[in-house]
């Protein structure tokens, strides 16, 4: 194939880069990006002088069709802090291609942002993460998934990108302080990302826990690769919303990691308002 055939959509994220600049025209400019995964959606609603785009406004962005993924940038402040929140994010599973699934990070990266939290949904592998308990993410494994850096190089950082601190251990470290703080109980491990949408078979989740996967979901690990290679600092934070499976007599479904995410929301909304706050200042 030649180069010039590749479709790696590019040119697609200055045209949304070029869209939403106009609608913004100034008003803002962001300098933390946060991605809200399942459950967490209503932590925007937190964000004064807000500025909400639809993802369907935007040109050639992938739009989500999960139930409980709203579909919105919600551009605003927080703690005064200027931000960009993700409410919903696209995934492997739906079809696309993973440099489509990582275009609204570009476009994030691209909008200026120097940092960006991820959150996301997980099963719990790691004996002491039960539902309802938060993990800092600390590394990933990605070896499950396509990279998104596959293709033409994206000009926004190297070829051959290091990985060897996709999570910034400064912004962990906030991380776990502002919980202490807060008093919100945290643990922290590494994630693993799988293609989904199917969950996983417990001889699956043996073999991810013989290779040290602490919490296992369908999002995230992409796109913090994704932002690494764009030059921004990344900081993830899992919810657990079950036993990853076979770690439990229950089998899993989308309405029970619904429900857990929806219970936890209140201390992760006080922990990441805060987050915002410390690692700004
Ligand atoms: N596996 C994969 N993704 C998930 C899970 C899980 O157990 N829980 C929430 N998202």
């Amino acid at each position: 194939m030649n180069q010039t055939e590749i479709n790696d959509g590019f040119e697609n994220i200055e045209e949304a880069y070029g869209f939403i600049s106009d609608k913004l025209a100034g008003r803002v400019k962001p300098e933390t990006g946060i991605v809200l995964g399942s459950g967490l959606g209503d932590f925007a609603d937190q964000i004064s002088d807000r500025i909400e785009i639809p993802y369907s406004d935007i040109p050639n962005f992938p739009t989500s069709s999960v139930e409980g993924h709203k579909g919105c940038f919600v551009f605003g402040r927080l703690e005064g802090v200027p931000v960009v929140c993700m409410q919903g994010r696209v995934h492997y599973y739906e079809g696309y291609p993973m440099q489509k699934v990582v275009m609204p990070i570009r476009l994030m990266c691209r909008m200026g942002i120097d940092k960006l939290i991820l959150t996301n949904a997980a099963g719990g592998i790691g004996d002491s993460l039960e539902p309802g308990s938060l993990m800092i993410i600390t590394d990933q494994i990605t070896s499950f998934v396509p990279s998104p850096l596959i293709g033409r190089n994206y000009d926004a950082g190297p070829r051959f990108p290091d990985m060897s601190s996709v999570y910034a251990p400064e912004l962990v470290e906030v991380i776990k302080k502002t919980a202490e703080e807060c008093k919100i109980d945290i643990k922290s491990g590494v994630y693993l990302q799988t293609t989904g949408p199917n969950y996983e078979t417990p001889a699956e989740i043996r073999m991810y826990k013989a290779l040290g996967a602490d919490a296992v979901g369908m999002s995230t690990a992409v796109e913090a690769m994704a932002a690494v290679h764009a030059g921004v600092k990344v900081a993830g934070i899992s919810c657990i919303t079950n036993k990853a499976s076979g770690l439990s007599t229950t089998p899993l479904s989308h309405s029970e990691v619904q429900s857990v995410a929806d219970k936890v929301q209140s201390d992760f909304q006080i922990l990441l308002r805060r987050i915002v706050l410390l690692l700004s200042s």
